[in-house]
């Protein structure tokens, strides 16, 4: 089985931008585990916080399927990849798009680019599968930013998606989200069925960020 993921999301936390998202970049590549840690940055962090922690794996938190032209404000896929993203969430409970728009991205983004596409519950992440993502991430919107984990307030969301999932592609990676804080969520969401883990405030609002990252790999 691929080693776990831990996808870290930097959201707009002060904690995480700028110089922040470089100091947090430089912890989580240095960190000794076999999890596959990957942290998910503001397109304008990406540049400098792949400067800073070159090893590590960087996403950014959303693209849009357009060309270079008349796209203002748009974040363009291929600008994205050339600043060094390896890949990119789609499709998260706070920057919702269409089915449409998962699918045009997909279709312009070169193999073996990440694009994870998060999903509020089974229903979604099975109308996501058929689109056929690399990864798909369950998170409930009502347990975000909460201090109860996905794995224990709603476990069936986890497994029913990982089994919706599963049963149009086998080839697609389920991570859960929403209120993972510890090495105990990410084995419980291992234990699930999940592939991995997408989380955000356990470490941005952590008062010792070394001591979360240890921790949330301990079990694994
Ligand atoms: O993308 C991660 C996410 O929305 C979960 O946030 O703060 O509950 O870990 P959080």
């Amino acid at each position: 089985m691929p080693d776990p993921l831990v996808v870290v999301n930097c959201k707009t936390y002060s904690t995480a931008s700028g110089a922040a998202a470089e100091a947090l970049a430089v912890q989580m590549m240095s960190l000794e585990t076999s999890a596959r840690m990957v942290l998910s940055v503001s397109p304008l962090d990406l540049a400098p916080v792949i400067a800073a922690a070159p090893d590590l794996e960087v996403w950014t938190q959303h693209l849009d399927p357009v060309g270079h032209g008349s796209n203002t404000g748009r974040i363009q896929p291929e600008t994205a990849i050339s600043r060094g993203a390896a890949g990119s969430l789609i499709n998260h409970a706070e920057r919702k798009v269409s089915l449409g728009h998962v699918d045009e991205l997909l279709a312009m983004v070169p193999t073996g680019f990440e694009v994870c596409a998060c999903a509020a519950d089974a229903s979604e992440a099975m109308a996501l599968a058929h689109l056929a993502p690399p990864m798909i991430a369950v998170e409930p919107p009502s347990l975000i930013g909460g201090n109860v984990s996905v794995t224990k307030a709603d476990p069936s969301a986890v497994s029913d998606s990982v089994d919706a999932v599963r049963s149009i592609d086998d080839g697609i990676r389920v991570l859960c989200g929403a209120g993972v804080k510890t090495g105990e969520d990410v084995a419980a969401a291992v234990d699930l069925g999940a592939s991995g883990v997408l989380l955000a405030s356990g470490v941005t609002k952590a008062r010792d960020t070394q001591a979360v990252l240890l921790d949330l790999v301990s079990m694994l």
